[in-house]
């Protein structure tokens, strides 16, 4: 059997984890390496199917490190990368950019030069429908659409991006980028509106809408998204760039609403508050490219997936207590109290 050795970034966050877990349930022949710096979002315990394995090596570190990307290339004959790493809540791109530049720009970049040094075969770049900015009440995003993010977290993750294609133009790296829409699912960290919502209403707190609670989200389960990726990283086009949405589309009001129904509790929680500043108005994703030339769908239909969504938050309290009991307190204080 032929390996590949795959340097996964930022697999002890959300999707990372989920695809970690997901691929090496059914794959031999993937020996994956994950660095990750275990931020506030990143966390060991998300990997505990994983943990073990023959092909699974953690390792704590940050893609900033020049020397020890290096070291770990050279270590693990790495000559494949898939780049989940990132800074990720936008909400905290606005407290504060800085992180979020040196970690997704330069820390992509320090990713791209060892590929590039490595001779490495594959580097999918994890990106976001957010580079395309907002779309009004129509239309879609398409890989035409031209790159306009609005916020520091879009912005750093738009040059990232853009980074990963100009190592295909100008050294013939193979790159792919993949941008998908909104993920939810099981091992999300409780900032995002899914979770945050699902375990305050448990909780009987107040669920906190920006604005008027009309922005418009393309929503996706986790293992869609990550089926996308897997698909991208063995056939996607070198150079080229694909759409990742489930077609989707709700307002968070109505994302809210639906929680607080499935848990049977009332609407009184809901409570409107000041708006996310730049919010960006509406995501919506045409993926006909992967679906066309990759054969790619979605599977889980989204009633089904929001229930084992829920279903998860209702059976793993220990988990999401430890993280809102922690330092996460800090943020989320700093976050609503004054809106
Ligand atoms: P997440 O915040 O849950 O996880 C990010 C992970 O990266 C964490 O484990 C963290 O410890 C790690 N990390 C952060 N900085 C690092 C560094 N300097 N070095 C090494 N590791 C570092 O994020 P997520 O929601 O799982 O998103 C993963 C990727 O997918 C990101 O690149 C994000 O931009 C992209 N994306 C997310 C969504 C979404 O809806 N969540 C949608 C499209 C694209
Ligand atoms: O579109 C892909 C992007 O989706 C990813 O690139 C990002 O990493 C990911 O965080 C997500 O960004 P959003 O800003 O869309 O996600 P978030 O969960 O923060 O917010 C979703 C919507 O819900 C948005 O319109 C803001 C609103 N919201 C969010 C929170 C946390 C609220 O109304 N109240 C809240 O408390």
């Amino acid at each position: 059997m032929t390996t590949k050795n795959i340097l996964v970034t930022g697999g002890a966050g959300f999707i990372g984890s989920n695809f970690i877990n997901y691929i090496l349930s059914r794959r031999d022949d993937y020996v994956i390496v994950n660095l990750d710096k275990l931020t506030y979002a990143g966390n060991l315990e998300n990997l505990k199917p994983s943990e073990g394995k023959k092909n699974y090596h953690f390792v704590k570190g940050d893609i900033t490190n020049n020397e020890l990307v290096d070291y770990l290339f050279k270590k693990h004959s790495i000559k494949y990368v898939i780049n989940f790493a990132a800074e990720s809540h936008v909400d905290r791109s606005i407290l504060g950019s800085e992180i979020f530049y040196k970690t997704n720009v330069l820390g992509t970049a320090i990713l791209l030069e060892a590929a590039r040094r490595y001779e490495v075969e594959k580097f999918l770049q994890i990106s976001t429908d957010e580079v395309y900015g907002s779309l009004g009440s129509t239309g879609l995003f398409t890989e035409l659409t031209p790159i306009s993010p609005n916020s520091p977290y879009s912005s750093s993750k738009a040059a990232a991006d853009l980074a990963a294609l100009s190592f295909y133009h100008t050294y013939g790296l193979p790159v792919v980028v993949t941008r998908c829409s909104n993920n939810y699912g099981p091992l999300q960290f409780p900032e995002k509106l899914i979770p945050l919502m699902i375990i305050n209403a448990i909780g009987n707190k107040k669920l906190p809408v920006y604005g008027d609670g009309l922005n418009v989200r393309d929503w996706i389960y986790v293992i869609d998204h990550n089926k996308a990726a897997e698909l991208v990283f063995d056939k996607g086009l070198p150079g080229e760039v694909y759409n990742i949405g489930a077609s989707r589309e709700m307002t968070n009001i109505e994302i809210i609403k639906l929680i607080l129904s499935k848990l049977g509790k009332g609407e009184e929680l809901i409570h409107y508050v000041k708006d996310r500043p730049g919010h960006d108005r509406r995501y919506a994703i045409d993926s006909s490219k992967i679906r066309n030339q990759l054969g790619w769908l979605p599977e889980f239909k989204f009633e089904d997936a929001m229930n084992n969504t829920i279903n998860w938050y209702l059976a793993n309290r220990i988990w999401w207590e430890r993280i809102i009991s922690g330092v996460y307190q800090k943020y989320y204080n700093e976050q609503y109290n004054n809106r």
